[in-house]
């Protein structure tokens, strides 16, 4: 039995018994997280995870309290030095972005005020309600659409799956399951679509077989005559379709769908248009790219993440629906606890939660709003650009080159290629170009990443780092011919 008035004698707090020991702890922290960032252009971009470091991480639960200086020198030590690298100049990997020092102070006073943003009359709604809304105006969508910030792609993906899926047919699919289906459910999606639509696919009960994987040209664009002919055969066995994705920016090479052609099929064939935008989407602000993208204003949904080509401190992602009331009617639930009242605290706009699968949400909000206004869209737009421009400054390295080889045509801001001294088996240099990339990682010389295009390994440079110059892009190719040629 807990002793209650020994106990309530000895109340006690998370906060500092010394608050301005923290204090100053804490203006150090911010000195040394700017000096990071000013000067991570003369680290090296990655840096192997040290045997001690990694010993330090299997130590058990602290039982008492330490000492807070020794916890951030035990951070200085172990993990930052062992950051995975995607705020240096020279980090392509994946697709992540770099973060900026605005938004870090803003993730500092996100996490201060601490609010949950899902329901209630306070600040933060409001904001986030204005980014989603700044997030149409940046991609043309119509104003009366919904949207919901995410913790990034596979969540707002996955999220408009089920938005799509509960719209079909309008079966009740909430009360009844897909056991109401007049049959299986079937979606289009090229062979070169992000993974986390597979799983997407597997989470909402459609299953990845009912995924079908539509051919790519040579562009690894969807061809969509093979799409018109899956469907047709989809259709004359039974089976329903429902929804087409159109990639905007393909993982591997930054290929676009022919998104007019995908948008048309979609009104005839009556499915739901959703877009994977993660990053590609986003090239919308670029004047250039203005009509090739001009059908996501259509779509029935987009995905898109703000952590990749906005530059935001991970995570935050969004998505954005065109009709309101499908997107509400896929999620909301109001059980008494969650009630929202005439007046008080928890009166405010329509809880959040009724237009995603979260309850509990931070304040991701606050980093875009802060950011947007440091900068305006325009800044972005041209660091977008600045992204693409380099990405074919790239391109033309690549070209002038002749020991390296270009393994797919540059769209956007993504350049796979590899060393090939013309001499080799195809084995063969799929080892040489695996080695150079570990080596070029090893050496913190440049972080690429690798696709397998066609059986052969690229090296693949994806951009969207708005700390990277010209000059890296020379380094890039510079070291991965000096490392081809050691190692040949
Ligand atoms: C095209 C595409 N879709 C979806 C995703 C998943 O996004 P996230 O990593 O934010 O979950 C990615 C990630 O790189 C992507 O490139």
């Amino acid at each position: 039995m807990i002793d209650f008035q020994q106990v309530l004698e000895k109340e006690q707090t998370l906060d500092p018994q010394n608050w301005e020991e923290m204090k100053d702890l804490a203006h150090q922290m911010v000195e040394d997280m700017f000096a990071y960032l000013q000067n991570i252009r003369s680290e090296p971009v990655w840096r192997k995870p040290s045997q001690s470091s990694k010993d330090s991480f299997t130590k058990s639960l602290p039982e008492k309290g330490e000492d807070i200086a020794q916890i951030y020198q035990d951070f200085k030590e172990n993990i930052l030095p062992f950051n995975k690298g995607n705020v240096h100049p020279r980090f392509w990997s994946w697709v992540q972005g770099t973060g900026s020092p605005f938004a870090m102070m803003a993730e500092m006073l996100a996490a201060g005020m601490n609010p949950n943003v899902t329901i209630g009359d306070h600040s933060a709604m409001y904001v986030e309600q204005q980014v989603i809304n700044w997030c149409k105006q940046m991609l043309g969508y119509p104003n009366e659409a919904s949207g919901i910030l995410l913790s990034g792609g596979s969540m707002a993906n996955i999220t408009a799956l089920v938005i799509a899926r509960n719209a079909f047919d309008r079966k009740n699919i909430r009360q009844k399951g897909l056991k109401m289906m007049p049959s299986q459910l079937v979606m289009y999606a090229s062979a070169e679509t992000h993974s986390c639509m597979q799983k997407a696919a597997e989470v909402c009960g459609i299953g990845s077989e009912a995924v079908r994987q539509v051919r790519v040209n040579d562009d690894f664009q969807m061809d969509i005559v093979h799409l018109k002919e899956l469907i047709a055969e989809d259709r004359k066995n039974g089976f329903a379709p429902f929804c087409i994705i159109g990639n905007v920016g393909t993982v591997n090479t930054g290929a676009i769908d022919p998104l007019d052609a995908i948008l048309e099929v979609c009104q005839t064939e009556n499915l739901w248009f959703h877009v994977d935008g993660a990053f590609g989407a986003l090239a919308k602000l670029v004047p250039e790219y203005q009509v090739a993208l001009r059908a996501i204003e259509s779509a029935d949904s987009v995905a898109f993440d703000l952590h990749k080509w906005m530059y935001m401190p991970y995570e935050v992602g969004c998505l954005l629906v065109k009709d309101k009331e499908i997107h509400r009617n896929a999620f909301a639930l109001q059980p008494s606890y969650l009630l929202s009242h005439e007046r008080g605290m928890a009166a405010g706009p329509d809880p959040i939660t009724n237009y995603g699968m979260e309850l509990s949400r931070g304040f991701k909000s606050l980093k875009v709003w802060m950011s947007f206004k440091e900068h305006g869209i325009e800044k972005f737009s041209s660091l977008i650009k600045q992204n693409i421009a380099q990405a074919f400054y790239l391109e033309s390295l690549i070209k002038q080159e002749p020991l390296l080889e270009l393994l797919a045509p540059v769209t956007m801001n993504i350049v796979c290629f590899r060393f090939n001294p013309k001499n080799l088996a195809e084995s063969e240099l799929f080892a040489l170009n695996k080695e150079i990339l570990m080596r070029l990682h090893e050496d913190g010389l440049a972080a690429p990443s690798y696709a397998i295009l066609h059986g052969k390994y690229a090296i693949r440079m994806a951009n969207t780092n708005h700390r990277s110059q010209k000059s890296d892009f020379d380094v890039l190719v510079r070291d991965v011919v000096r490392l081809g040629l050691s190692m040949r």
